[in-house]
């Protein structure tokens, strides 16, 4: 029995390899080596082609090559076995230094300094202190708590929105659409790192940005597919929001054409705030397949029924 790899993002060379370091007594194969499909008992995956799983008739379970598991959940052909997703994996500690320099960059005045070094413009901008900054975390899972963390750290006042109640001992966290406009009316810098489902998809609309103060930053580091890209463009063009760093887009690459790559308002990164750690990840996959084999349940169970 095998257990196969396959990413559309990533090079598979040096995540083949951590795998392999991991897990010494298994055969670990690209889904290119892959001889006897009907062999595959684990398979970690990121973006598989929806006809994937068609010749996998022997898999027991699916591990995400990644924190997010819509990749997964939105093929047809899923099969009917467990699925796991990374959890941190080294992850959590990248995507808040990825926060911390955009809420940096434009509460600092970064973002503004470099567009006046195009005029040569020795100026320099007011600022708050960071107690008086104020940051919004959509999103209170692994990844936004440790974001939250990276924050306060710095001194910045932060608050975390989730659809359902949590308690957190340091966090003002608020939950469902009922606080969400108390949560928003507060914030000089907005951040999704919501997990994408069917109950978030399109949940960044246009009164999340109108319920935001005047000049309001935009963060996102979930999916593209949370917001609502026409009422963000708009919320840009009225000067509502004043910058959006996206780090994920709706369509990804994102075209060369669209308006985003083109506003003056808006840093595009290409989705990677969070990169998959091979060695770390590698470890998780080797510490569920252990436990898989001694009849326990590996970490990062995917609930279906939740969506991640
Ligand atoms: C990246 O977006 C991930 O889900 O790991």
């Amino acid at each position: 029995m095998s257990i196969a790899f396959y990413s559309s993002d990533d090079n598979p060379v040096a995540a083949l390899r951590a795998l392999q370091k991991a897990l010494p007594d298994h055969e670990v194969l690209d889904w290119q080596q892959v001889t006897k499909p009907a062999d595959v008992e684990y398979a970690v995956l990121w973006g598989v082609p929806d006809n994937f799983f068609n010749r996998l008739t022997a898999i027991r379970a699916i591990f995400s090559w990644g924190a997010g598991v819509d990749h997964l959940l939105n093929n047809s052909n899923l099969p009917d076995v467990p699925v796991y997703r990374l959890i941190d994996a080294g992850m959590a500690d990248k995507i808040a230094d990825y926060v911390l320099y955009g809420v940096m960059g434009r509460h600092r005045n970064f973002n503004a300094y470099a567009r006046q070094q195009t005029k040569a413009l020795w100026q320099p901008l007011a600022e708050s202190s960071n107690a008086d900054y104020r940051v919004g975390i959509m999103g209170m899972g692994v990844i936004g708590s440790r974001i939250a963390t990276r924050l306060t750290t710095s001194g910045y006042s932060v608050a975390g929105w989730k659809r359902t109640p949590t308690e957190s001992p340091s966090i003002q966290i608020y939950h469902g659409h009922r606080q969400l406009e108390a949560f928003l009316e507060q914030l000089d810098t907005l951040v999704c790192v919501l997990p994408m489902t069917e109950q978030t998809r399109h949940l960044v609309d246009h009164r999340v940005f109108d319920s935001l103060p005047v000049a309001a930053q935009f963060i996102n580091v979930g999916r593209g597919d949370h917001v609502v890209e026409s009422d963000l463009l708009a919320a840009l063009d009225s000067g509502h929001l004043s910058h959006a760093l996206l780090d994920v887009c709706a369509a990804e690459p994102l075209p060369a054409e669209h308006q985003l790559w083109h506003h003056p308002r808006v840093t595009i990164t290409p989705h990677i705030a969070g990169p998959t750690q091979e060695q770390l990840s590698a470890q998780q996959v080797a510490e569920g397949v252990q436990r898989l084999s001694i009849g326990g349940v590996p970490e990062g169970l995917v609930d279906r029924s939740r969506g991640y």
